[in-house]
């Protein structure tokens, strides 16, 4: 049984598409941990609902760096966590976090990756500058996360078209149903032994 934590800073409708996902198709694989940066976040509000250990981690309640750092690793290792998945995590995970599961962080991304990644790219901005880019596809990316934002071995990704006249709210949407089937599908991967750990 795979043990995932899952980080989410805003509505968490990723976290609702994975824990579902898991449900219907009977992975081998559970959510041991919610971590939120956003005490009122959709995502620890879904967590508690749903029975889910749910924490509520700010950098902004610790002295340092380190502290916080630590306190993270404290959680992941108190609940077994073996993938960690940011799903809408607004936050940059630290060295040590980083360090310590290697090869076992993974994010979605509402773009295709390597184009429109890096720090400050995310949400709305991201599919504002697709439109202004003229681009006549889009999509969202998972892959494994290392120190740099979005930066990581790239593990899968879909497309969608930009319709004439396409909006970024309307390529948002579209973008996140690619989210919600192909997160699901690379923690499957996880859980089935077909992406190395
Ligand atoms: C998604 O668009 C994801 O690509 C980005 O943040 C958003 C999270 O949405 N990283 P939700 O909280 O899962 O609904």
């Amino acid at each position: 049984m795979l043990n995932i934590a899952v980080f989410a800073s805003g509505r968490g409708s990723n976290l609702e598409a994975l824990h579902r996902s898991l449900a219907a198709r009977a992975v081998a694989a559970r959510i041991v941990a919610v971590i939120s940066n956003n005490s009122g976040s959709g995502a620890l509000s879904f967590a508690r609902a749903n029975g889910i250990p749910a924490l509520h981690l700010s950098r902004q309640r610790f002295d340092d760096d380190a502290s916080f750092s630590a306190a993270v690793l404290d959680a992941l290792h108190r609940h077994g966590a073996e993938l960690v998945v940011l799903a809408g995590y607004m936050k940059k995970l630290d060295a040590p976090v980083v360090a310590a599961y290697r090869g076992r962080i993974i994010n979605i991304h509402p773009a295709l990756l390597p184009k429109y990644g890096g720090e400050g790219m995310y949400g709305m901005r991201v599919h504002e500058a697709v439109i202004a880019a003229g681009d006549r596809i889009s999509g969202a990316t998972v892959h494994l996360v290392d120190e740099e934002y979005d930066r990581g071995r790239i593990l899968l990704q879909d497309i969608v078209t930009l319709a004439p006249g396409e909006t970024p709210e309307s390529l948002a949407a579209k973008v996140l149903n690619v989210e919600h089937r192909i997160l699901p599908e690379v923690v499957t991967m996880f859980a089935e032994g077909s992406i190395g750990q």
